[in-house]
């Protein structure tokens, strides 16, 4: 059942109007201060506003519903016994959906009323459909993304959660930086695809054991090229960003890194950031070709390679708050959905 606040000081008015109104659940306040603290409590579908009251008139009232976040898109039709085009126009400037004078014909004002009930709800319905229909795609996005990423990962048998770390990583690590949730949830999906270039490196050079020898490594190291070009032409900003986190995440702080050369704030920030994110968790990790290390010998590597391999004031950020990465990390060992 709709609900429908009335606000108006004659109690005759709430009683004439409860009664035209019965397929409604209706509420009502004498004066503003009550009728706003009703409209939060009850969140109505449509608010029938009086706007000669005492102590606070119902254009004051509108101003103050319209400034509240969760009841400001409430329909809100302003009842009055003033009469003139002057009010009904200062009655929309101040938000009013629709404006009807005392005494009201009942019928007229129970289609007004229902017109604008029935184009709230389907409003109300449609922005929440289109809210949960943005969520899904996003949620596909990421997984899509993920398995796209997890085919070159699986090339070289590791287990696909280390892209999901890596993700899950730079967006904390991006929110410490306090950037704001779109461009941390950009950076999350991109960076899942920060290694997508090893589908174009042999599985002997993957999957070897031993030290690779110079010619193997510089094959190895022409991930970042395959995988910047495989992405930067996409029409999706995203998928930009993620070709930038590609060729980046190997350079280093110094300017010693592959596959450019790229030193300090020249490298992107979010190749900056994934380069901490993507070594933190390799480390931590078995590799083919090593051991997981222990907690304390991670600490103390990004340490002493703050300012020299990694941007120091990310490399600062995970140290500052390493246990909570570590924590995050253990949790992230069990996670096989997606987030
Ligand atoms: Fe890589
Ligand atoms: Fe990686």
């Amino acid at each position: 059942m709709a609900k429908i606040l009335i606000i108006d000081d004659t109690p005759e008015y709430i009683t004439m109007l409860t009664a035209l109104l019965p397929e409604y659940e209706v509420f009502a306040a004498k004066d503003g201060k009550k009728g706003l603290h009703l409209a939060e409590t009850v969140i109505p579908d449509l608010i029938l506003l009086d706007i000669n009251m005492p102590l606070m008139t119902g254009y004051e009232v509108c101003r103050r519903l319209k400034s509240i976040e969760r009841i400001r898109n409430i329909p809100v039709i302003f009842l009055t016994a003033n009469d003139g085009s002057d009010f009904e126009e200062i009655g929309f400037k101040m938000g009013a959906v629709d404006y009807i004078c005392k005494p009201f014909n009942a019928s007229v004002l129970k289609a007004r009323v229902k017109t604008h009930v029935n184009l709230y709800q389907l409003q109300s319905n449609l922005q929440q459909q289109v809210k949960k229909d943005t969520e899904e795609i996003r949620k596909l996005n990421y997984e899509i993304t993920y398995i796209s990423a997890s085919i070159a990962e699986m090339k070289s048998k590791e287990t696909g959660q280390h892209l999901r770390r890596v993700s899950e990583f730079s967006y904390l690590l991006c929110k410490f930086l306090g950037k704001d949730e779109t461009e941390c949830e950009q950076v999350k999906i991109a960076s899942v695809l920060h290694d997508i270039g090893k589908v174009g490196i042999p599985d002997e050079i993957l999957n070897k054991p031993e030290k690779l020898n110079v010619e193997e490594w510089n094959t190895m190291k022409t991930h970042s090229k395959l995988g910047y070009s495989m992405l930067v032409d996409s029409e999706f900003e995203s998928m930009r960003l993620a070709a930038r986190i590609a060729l980046e995440h190997h350079e280093r702080w110094d300017g010693k890194g592959y596959p450019n050369g790229t030193s300090g704030e020249a490298i992107s920030l979010v190749g900056r950031i994934c380069a901490v994110a993507d070594v933190f968790d390799s480390l931590l990790d078995r590799r083919v070709y090593k051991e997981p290390w222990n907690e304390v010998d991670v600490k103390e590597y990004f340490e002493k390679m703050k300012g020299i391999q990694f941007d120091p004031q990310i490399a600062s950020i995970l140290l500052d708050n390493f246990d909570m990465f570590i924590d995050t990390w253990k949790s992230l060992l069990k996670v096989k959905t997606v987030s």
